[in-house]
């Protein structure tokens, strides 16, 4: 058994707005200012302009899961001048990420966040080792399912089958989300 049925115990968002967005931009940069991996990175590039990107990202998730907000802004330019990016730090930020989303809102919301995220991760990842790099097959499965769920039918979207207790991203990110 690896998925709870919803029950009124369910205290996730259903809906995405501007104010759960916010709390969910500013949970998701604590947890990666905490992480021992791109805690230094991000410290570095953002020194002194935390607010900033906050209110970016606030804006730049707003726009796509909202339509509301307009972000402008280039995302693939923005990492471009980024130093000492590997492929475990896309596992990490995406194991963050998806992890986060599917703690705080309930599943037909989260795919909003998790395909985006994966598709934008997809593509950085392709401009910055190269475009004849294999994407992880774990990311480019979980892609594909939360894909299947959103096109696939009115039912509440299902993620794939996951051992109890295993975070949901580990699986498919490649490494567990504790592991340093
Ligand atoms: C290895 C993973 C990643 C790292 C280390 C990283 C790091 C950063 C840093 C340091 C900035 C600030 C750049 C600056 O203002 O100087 C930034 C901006 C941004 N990141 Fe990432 N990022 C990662 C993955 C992602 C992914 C997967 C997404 C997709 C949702 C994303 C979306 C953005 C956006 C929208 C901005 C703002 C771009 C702008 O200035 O308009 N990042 N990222």
């Amino acid at each position: 058994m690896s998925q709870e049925p919803p029950s009124a115990a369910d205290t996730r968002e259903r809906q995405p707005n501007e104010t759960n967005i916010r709390a969910l931009v500013e949970a998701f940069y604590r947890r990666v200012d905490d992480d021992p991996l791109l805690g230094p990175i991000f410290a570095r590039e953002l020194a002194g302009r935390w607010d900033e990107h906050l209110a970016k990202m606030t804006t730049f998730w707003s726009s796509l899961v909202l339509g509301s907000k307009q972000y402008r802004g280039n995302v693939q330019e923005a990492h471009r001048p980024l130093e000492g990016i590997e492929p475990r730090h896309f596992a990490r930020w995406l194991s963050l990420f998806l992890n986060m989303v599917e703690a705080r809102y309930a599943p037909a919301a989260a795919v909003q966040f998790m395909e985006p995220a994966l598709r934008i991760a997809q593509s950085l990842q392709l401009s910055k080792f190269g475009w004849d790099y294999q994407i992880p097959a774990e990311q480019e499965e979980l892609l594909a399912a939360l894909k299947r769920q959103r096109t696939g039918g009115n039912d509440e979207p299902r993620f794939p089958e996951r051992p109890a207790g295993e975070p949901f991203p580990a699986r498919f990110v490649g490494k567990p989300v504790d592991e340093r």
